[in-house]
């Protein structure tokens, strides 16, 4: 096992975390369904062990791919990180209507939630999707990329179980070099790619996101990357 690096400096890659003021409904939305779904320490202690995987989804939107997912293997537990606030609401608006109860929501950056996370245990969690993050194209904020070769070995190699999937999204051209060469770059991970077909076809599962079907209107085509946690 090689040594962790040292945690990276924490720089801010989302850009707003609300629209506008929020309606009355919307806020009534938060106010009620947020506790009973926030990734708090009574919620997880009272759920996890109902489970057989753990998922978890970062920068999840506005929660179509996560419900979607939750939807369709009810015996996974699906966790989210959003700092959008207004995502939070559309995602928990859907579980109002579902009732679905594998799924919690962190409402903010995944990184605040790391230690927590690590505190649980290490190598736990199946799959971890991180699905069209914010590009930032501009090299002068490169450095607020969410993904990394740092990010990847500190954040998510102590979590991904050895057998289990880092999957990453992107239609973004620079972006998607940038993901592989931080692949790459890292320690513990492995593209799992040997034809065109492994990045150009999403798998059978699989849900468009919001981002996804953004890109497909304006005619820009979107990769998968699937890599394993090899340390
Ligand atoms: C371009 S959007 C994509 C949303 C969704 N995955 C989709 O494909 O429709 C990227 C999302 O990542 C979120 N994000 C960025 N940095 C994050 C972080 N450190 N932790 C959690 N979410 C983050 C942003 O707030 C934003 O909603």
């Amino acid at each position: 096992m090689l040594p962790i690096n040292d945690c990276p400096k924490i720089i801010r890659s989302f850009g707003r975390i609300k629209s506008r003021k929020l309606s009355p409904s919307k806020n009534n939305i938060l106010n009620n369904l947020y506790l009973k779904y926030q990734l708090s320490e009574e919620n997880f202690a009272k759920i996890y062990l109902n489970y057989s995987k753990i998922n978890l989804e970062i920068g999840c939107g506005d929660g179509d791919f996560m419900y979607n997912m939750a939807q369709q293997n009810q015996d996974q537990l699906f966790i989210g990180f959003e700092p959008y606030i207004n995502g939070v609401i559309n995602l928990l608006s859907k579980l109002k209507k579902a009732n679905l109860k594998n799924i919690l929501i962190y409402n903010g950056d995944f990184r605040q939630k790391f230690d927590y996370l690590c505190n649980k245990g290490s190598n736990y969690i199946d799959k971890i999707y991180i699905l069209f993050p914010d590009p930032w194209p501009k090299s002068k904020h490169f450095k607020r990329r969410l993904i990394s070769p740092n990010f990847l070995d500190y954040y998510i190699s102590p979590l991904l179980s050895y057998d289990g999937d880092l999957i990453i999204s992107t239609d973004h051209d620079s972006l998607k070099l940038w993901v592989l060469w931080s692949i790459q770059s890292s320690k513990r991970f492995i593209w799992q790619a040997n034809y065109p077909s492994n990045w150009q076809i999403f798998p059978d599962y699989w849900h468009d996101t919001k981002y996804q079907l953004k890109a497909k209107i304006e005619q820009r085509s979107s990769i998968f990357i699937s890599a394993k946690n090899v340390t």
